[in-house]
C-alpha cells in the first residue's frame, strides 16, 4: 500500500489546506470572537487582533507545520528529530496531549450548547419568544445537570467517529464536506444580516476604531484570542503537518488559512453585530450569551412577520456552528490520541476512546460549573473558566513562545529553509522575515505580554 493511500497521511493538498482551516474556523471565530470583540470595544479590538495575526500568529503557525512536516510521524518524534536530539525537548510531545484533553474538555461544552440550540432550531422552539424567555431558557439549560450533558456525549461521540476513520477517511473527507458548507451558509448569513434595519451601526460598531477603549488587557486579550483562533501554540497544527505531503507549499499553506480564519471571524462579526443593532435595546457586549440568548432573539425579531424566514436563518446558524465546532474538535482528540497510537502502538480507535473517556469526564465538570458546582472554584474561576484560561492565557503564548525558541534557535538554519523550501525546490521570499519574527520579535513581545499581564511590570 502506497504511504500516501493508507489513510495516515493527507491524501491532497487541498485535504491537508481544508483539515488546517478547519481545525482553525471554528467557534473561536463564531463564538468566541464576537464575544472578545463586543467586550473589547469593537473595531480597536479587531485591528489590535488583525495585527497579532500577522505578526505573531500566523509565523508561529508556520512554525508548527514546519516541524511537524520535517517529522512525519507525531510531534514528540518530530522535535526529537529535526534537532537531531540536542537538549530535551520531549517534553513538547507531551503538551499536545494535555492540552489537546482540557482544550476538548471545556470546547464540548460549548459544542454541546449548539447542537442544543440546532435541536431547539429544528423543532421550532425559538417562535415567539421573547429576549427575557429567550435568558430564561439558556440560564436554565446550562445550569442543567443532566441535559447539556447528553449533548456533550453527542459531540463528543461524533468527533470520536470522524477521528477512529482515520486521516483520509474520517477527518480529511470530513473538512472537505463541512468547510465549503460552512462557508456558504456563512456568506448567506451575512447577506441577509446586512440587510437589517440598522445594520450600519453594527458596521461602525465592527470597522470604525475607538482606541480610547483599549487597555492591557486588550491586548492580551487579542493575542490570545489569536492564538486560540489559529489552533496555535499547543502543537494542534503540528498533529495535523505530520500528515502533510512534502509537497505541500507551508508558507502558502499557512498563509490561506490564516486568510481563511480571519474572513470567517469578520463574517461572524458581520452576522452577528448588524443583527444584534437591528433590535433596540441589545448590546453588542452580551458576552457569551451573545449567540445563545441575543441571536434567536434577534432572528424572531427582525423576521417578525416571516416565520418561515426566521426558522431558516436560525437553523442553518446553529447548524453552521455545529459543523464549525466539529472540525475543531476532531483536531483537539487527535492531538491528544496521535502520540498513544504512534509512539505507544496503540490502535487509532483505542486511543482515541480512552481520550474521549477522559474528555467526556472533565467536560461533566465543566458543565456544572454553570450550576450545581457554580460555586466550587480554583483562583475565583470555575472549572470551565478555568480550563479557558489555562489554555489561551497561559499554554497557548509560553508553548508559542517555546516553538519560537526551538525552530529559531535549537534547529540548524539549513534544516528549516530546506523544510520551509520543500528542499530548495520553491522560494519562499518572506523566509527573513519569518525567521527574524521568530528568533527575535515573537519571543520578545509574548514575553512582555505575558509578564504584564501577570501584573509584575506596568507598561
Ligand atoms: N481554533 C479553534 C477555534 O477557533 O474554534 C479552536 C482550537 C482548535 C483551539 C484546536 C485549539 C486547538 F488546538
Amino acid at each position: 500500500m502506497s504511504k500516501r493511500t493508507d489513510n495516515n497521511n493527507f491524501a491532497g493538498k487541498i485535504g491537508a489546506i481544508l483539515a488546517t482551516a478547519g481545525s482553525a474556523v471554528g467557534l473561536g471565530n463564531v463564538w468566541r470572537f464576537p464575544t472578545e470583540t463586543g467586550a473589547n470595544g469593537g473595531a480597536a479590538f479587531l485591528l489590535i487582533y488583525i495585527g497579532f495575526m500577522l505578526l505573531l500568529a500566523t509565523p508561529i503557525m508556520i512554525a508548527e507545520l514546519t516541524i511537524g512536516r520535517h517529522g512525519q510521524r507525531d510531534v514528540l518524534y518530530a522535535f526529537r528529530k529535526m534537532n537531531g536530539s540536542k537538549g530535551n525537548w520531549a517534553f513538547m510531545g507531551y503538551l499536545p496531549v494535555v492540552a489537546g484533553i482540557l482544550v476538548l474538555s471545556y470546547y464540548a461544552v460549548v459544542a454541546g450548547w449548539t447542537l442544543e440550540y440546532a435541536f431547539r432550531a429544528g423543532v421550532n422552539d425559538f417562535a415567539g419568544k421573547t429576549q427575557e424567555e429567550f435568558s430564561n431558557d439558556f440560564s436554565q439549560f446550562i445550569s442543567d445537570p443532566l441535559r447539556p450533558l447528553t449533548w456533550i456525549f453527542l459531540i463528543l461521540a461524533m468527533t470520536f467517529g470522524i477521528v477512529a476513520l482515520g486521516i483520509q477517511k474520517g477527518i480529511e473527507s470530513g473538512a472537505k464536506i463541512m468547510m465549503p458548507a460552512l462557508f456558504i451558509f456563512l456568506a448567506i448569513l451575512v447577506v441577509c444580516s446586512l440587510t437589517l434595519p440598522d445594520a450600519s451601526i453594527g458596521l461602525t460598531f465592527l470597522l470604525k476604531p475607538d482606541f480610547s477603549k483599549v487597555t492591557q488587557h486588550t491586548i492580551l486579550s487579542a493575542m490570545g484570542q489569536s492564538f486560540f483562533t489559529l489552533s496555535v501554540g499547543i502543537c494542534c497544527l503540528c498533529t495535523y503537518a505530520c500528515y502533510f505531503r512534502k509537497d505541500v507549499d507551508l508558507f502558502k499553506d499557512g498563509l490561506n488559512v490564516a486568510v481563511i480564519d480571519t474572513v470567517v471571524a469578520v463574517m461572524s462579526g458581520l452576522i452577528i453585530f448588524p443583527a444584534v443593532y437591528s433590535v433596540p435595546g441589545l448590546s453588542p457586549d452580551a458576552g457569551p450569551s451573545l449567540v445563545f440568548i441575543t441571536l434567536p432573539n434577534v432572528f424572531q425579531r427582525v423576521f417578525a412577520g416571516m416565520p418561515v424566514l426566521a426558522y431558516i436563518f436560525s437553523l442553518l446558524f446553529y447548524l453552521l456552528l455545529v459543523m464549525a465546532a466539529l472540525t475543531s474538535s476532531i483536531s483537539m482528540l487527535e492531538m491528544s490520541s496521535s502520540y498513544f497510537h504512534k509512539e505507544k502502538n496503540m490502535s487509532r480507535a483505542k486511543s482515541a476512546l480512552i481520550m474521549t473517556a477522559i474528555c467526556m469526564t472533565l467536560a461533566i465538570a465543566c458543565s456544572f460549573s454553570f450550576g450545581i458546582w457554580k460555586d466550587y472554584t480554583v483562583f475565583h474561576l470555575g472549572f470551565f473558566d478555568l480550563f479557558d484560561f489555562i489554555i489561551a492565557k497561559i499554554f497557548m503564548p509560553i508553548g508559542g513562545l517555546l516553538i519560537c525558541i526551538y525552530l529559531g534557535w535549537s534547529v540548524k538554519g539549513d534544516v528549516v529553509y530546506n523544510e520551509v523550501t520543500n528542499n530548495r525546490t520553491i522560494t519562499q521570499p518572506l523566509y527573513p522575515l519569518f525567521m527574524f519574527i521568530i528568533r527575535y520579535f515573537a519571543p520578545i513581545c509574548i514575553l512582555m505580554i505575558f509578564i504584564s499581564e501577570l501584573g509584575l511590570i506596568d507598561f
